[in-house]
């Protein structure tokens, strides 16, 4: 068939009528949006001369997507995750806000309430062989006073890239934890290097990506939520130097300033002093988060989280 067969103003009108935009009932801010996307979805259908197989095609897509719970892996894989933060790191901007760490993707596979303690944590059970990993530091404001009593949220994945609760082979809260800064506002802890993440083989979210020529790796990372009362929420991730897809992540999570110096450390007298007999690697990473302020965005994000068992 060829393209553009129906008037932009015949779409918009089908569009606002299927949105309920000539009723008084229903949510007014719910109709605008279905309005719009409705009305792009039409015009790019009769633009693009979508046939119907591929759109019962895409149809199936997508109810195979949500029936395997998949919404939040494709989100961040067609950038929509890092999209939002950049329209988040805009407003911020506008608001007159700066100097706070750079945010990144949360991901799908964060799961709330994981044990806390007091400045320092120990996030691997021990069954995972992988490089020992310490990192510390320091949570600040903008105007460099440290922040004590700020919870560390940190997540990540194992040796296979895997998040427990997700990877029921793991222990409950397997590589999670919550670190409340101590009186000088410093977070401390030791887990294992993580393996980068890929998208599970037979996915909905890895069919896509070949379809459309693309990978689905991560480069290793470490997943924080930083929060303190009257600061806003830093949602971020530090990334492993190195890593293969450093600078080729499929979730497009990846920033500069968000890839601290690994130091492996291979002297004897300090593989003994951490209480270890094999080499190990240290990260320093210092997190500054910036006041609330009026007119800014918010940075609490009311996101759907798969709960513990
Ligand atoms: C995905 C996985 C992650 O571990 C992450 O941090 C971001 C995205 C994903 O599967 O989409
Ligand atoms: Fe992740």
């Amino acid at each position: 068939m060829p393209a553009n067969l129906i008037k932009k103003d015949v779409i918009t009108a089908l569009a606002a009528r299927a949105a309920g935009l000539d009723q008084p009932q229903g949510n007014p801010r719910l109709k605008q949006v279905a309005a719009r996307l409705l009305t792009d979805l039409m015009v790019a259908i009769d633009e693009l001369d979508v046939t119907m197989d591929e759109f019962w095609c895409g149809i199936a897509y997508l109810t195979q997507a949500g029936k395997q719970n998949e919404f939040g892996l494709i989100v961040p894989g067609v950038v929509l995750e890092h999209f939002l933060d950049l329209r988040l790191d805009e407003g911020e901007r506008r608001a007159g806000l700066a100097g706070g760490t750079a945010r990144t993707i949360e991901g799908p596979l964060y799961i709330a309430g994981a044990p806390i303690s007091k400045g320092e944590a120990r996030l691997d059970d021990g069954t995972d062989d992988g490089e020992v990993l310490f990192m510390e530091g320091q949570v600040r404001a903008v105007s460099g006073e440290p922040i004590a009593g700020a919870i560390v949220d940190v997540w990540h994945a194992n040796t296979m890239g895997n998040y427990s609760h997700f990877d029921p082979t793991q222990a409950s809260f397997n590589l999670r934890r919550r670190i409340e800064t101590d009186e000088v506002g410093r977070y401390r802890f030791r887990s294992i290097m993580p393996s980068g993440y890929a998208c599970p083989p037979g996915s909905q979210t890895e069919k896509l990506l070949q379809a459309m020529g693309r990978h689905g790796n991560r480069p290793a990372h470490v997943h924080f939520f930083v929060t303190a009362p009257g600061y806003r929420k830093l949602t971020t991730q530090i990334n492993i130097d190195g890593d293969k897809y450093l600078h080729d992540d499929f979730a497009f999570g990846t920033r500069d300033e968000l890839i601290p110096r690994v130091e492996r450390i291979t002297d004897a007298a300090e593989i003994h002093k951490a209480g270890l007999n094999k080499p190990f690697a240290r990260i320093q990473f210092d997190f500054t988060v910036t006041k609330e302020a009026a007119g800014a965005p918010a940075s609490i994000v009311a996101r759907e989280h798969a709960e513990a068992a």
